[in-house]
């Protein structure tokens, strides 16, 4: 709970009455009116569409300013977790609110070994979605379909939620190789003990029974960056999709499903792969930018400069500049000549001194740079917002957890103002014209 035990307190009047609202501060200085009581004491609700005022909980968990362009997972910036860190500790330290020490993560990585193995029978699953289904699709229903297999969750929700945490982040990204592989018709790579999380995950993805998959070690870093970047962004709409179902009392399993179905728009995590599309029609266009720039600033035409924008951020998003050092770094080392990284570059440019975006602080975000790692590292461009989804994970889960055991958590759920028509008779079938 935020601190309100201070003298200051906001004045809101009302047709001539007075009512003080308490102001309730953060650790880092946010500030805000605490309006619990005013629709009880007034009669009046808010009006706050897309919540862009409006803080539904508080959290412990990420820290970030968006004007300064700061970000920080349980206090730690993310420019030394990214730098110096394996993706499963910041994982072990989203759940956990502390940095495993060695055994922690030892025991922590036995576990995801332990875990990695999906139920056979869900390898079933796989066979019946039609040929081209969205990953993203076939992860949320694999996703949600785990609870039938693993319902420990069913009596308490909380009791075993360490397991269940560990065994979702090991197994969904076994889902995730799974999915890919029989997209493209290819037998499955089980998961091995001896590799790293990530190098797992590649060596099922790429590995063939024909052509062994050589796990290199500057592609494993690449993809555990990505991960930790993407690991938790406090209330985003995904995450928030996960604390919303959640606040039902719905299962974990359940909340992640529907996260990963929140994170899928292209105005969110799909983001990502719209880049990709977005930049090779510039290409085909023979790098046409300036009919590009020109729709996304036309108000009548719905298209947008995908990777440009964010709710918080006015300022470079900060995992935005990693990543573009990142893929800089490994399209050099592997010696990738992608085009559409010249493109990219050229589309920041001018957007960066274009009046429009600069206006409205318009900067490259988090899904600008990473799908270009992303082709360099051989993942298809329909995969890319489930690789958001295996970085999202940890904190998806740790939000969920929070969510549960605040004692603050009331069942989401908004109210309107309603537009429509007013009472009407009702006319029979036989009588209407
Ligand atoms: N291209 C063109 N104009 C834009 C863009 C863009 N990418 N983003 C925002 N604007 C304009 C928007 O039209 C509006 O203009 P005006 O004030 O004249 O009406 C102004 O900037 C403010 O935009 P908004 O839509 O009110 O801002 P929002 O906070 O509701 O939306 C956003 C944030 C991320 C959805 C939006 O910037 C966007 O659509 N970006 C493109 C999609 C994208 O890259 N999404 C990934 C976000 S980062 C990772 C993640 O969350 O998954």
């Amino acid at each position: 709970m935020p601190d309100n035990n201070h003298s200051k307190t906001a004045e809101l009047i009302i047709d001539d009455k007075k009512y003080q609202l308490d102001i309730i501060e953060g650790l880092e200085g946010d500030k805000a009116i605490d309006i619990r009581g005013l629709l009880r004491n007034t009669g009046y609700t808010v009006y706050d569409t897309g919540y862009k005022n409006s803080a539904a909980c508080s959290s412990t968990i990420t820290y970030l300013d968006g004007e300064k362009g700061i970000l920080r997972y349980r206090g730690y910036a993310i420019e030394d977790l990214a730098e110096r860190c394996l993706f499963i500790e910041v994982a072990y330290l989203l759940l956990h609110n502390k940095l495993p020490n060695r055994e922690e993560l030892e025991s922590f990585r036995t576990l995801l070994e332990e875990f990695a193995l999906i139920h056979e029978d869900m390898i079933h699953f796989f066979d019946h979605f039609p040929p081209n289904a969205p990953p993203m699709s076939i992860l949320s229903v694999m996703v949600n379909s785990l609870h039938n297999y693993y319902p420990e969750m069913s009596a308490d929700p909380l009791e075993n939620i360490d397991k269940t945490a560990t065994r979702l982040i090991s197994k969904i990204r076994t889902i995730a190789a799974f999915s890919y592989k029989k997209s493209i018709g290819h037998p499955l790579i089980y998961p091995r003990n001896d590799l790293s999380y990530c190098g797992n995950f590649l060596n099922m993805m790429f590995n063939t029974p024909v052509r062994p998959y050589i796990v290199l070690p500057e592609v494993v870093a690449a993809l555990n960056k990505l991960l930790i970047l993407h690991a938790d962004h406090e209330q985003n709409c995904s995450t928030s999709a996960v604390r919303l179902v959640g606040s039902a009392g719905g299962n974990l399993y359940s909340s992640i499903s529907a996260g990963i179905n929140a994170l899928w728009g292209p105005l969110h995590g799909g983001a990502n792969e719209a880049v990709i599309q977005m930049l090779e029609a510039i290409h085909k266009d023979n790098n046409d930018y300036k009919k590009y720039v020109a729709k996304a600033k036309d108000k009548n035409d719905p298209f947008r400069l995908s990777g440009f924008g964010h709710r918080i951020y006015r300022t470079y998003d900060p995992r935005g500049t990693i990543i573009k050092e990142a893929c800089n770094g490994l399209l050099a080392v592997l010696n990738v000549k992608d085009p559409l990284l010249e493109i990219a570059s050229n589309l920041e440019e001018i957007v960066l001194n274009d009046e429009y975006f600069v206006s409205r602080n318009l900067y490259p975000n988090i899904d600008f740079y990473s799908g270009i790692i992303y082709r360099a590292l051989g993942i298809p461009t329909n995969m890319f917002t489930v690789m958001f989804a295996l970085g999202r994970l940890p904190g998806w889960i740790a939000q969920w957890r929070e969510m549960r055991e605040d004692p603050e958590t009331k069942i989401f759920r908004p109210r309107q103002i309603y537009i429509g028509s007013p009472k009407r008779e009702f006319v029979p079938l036989r009588e209407r014209k």
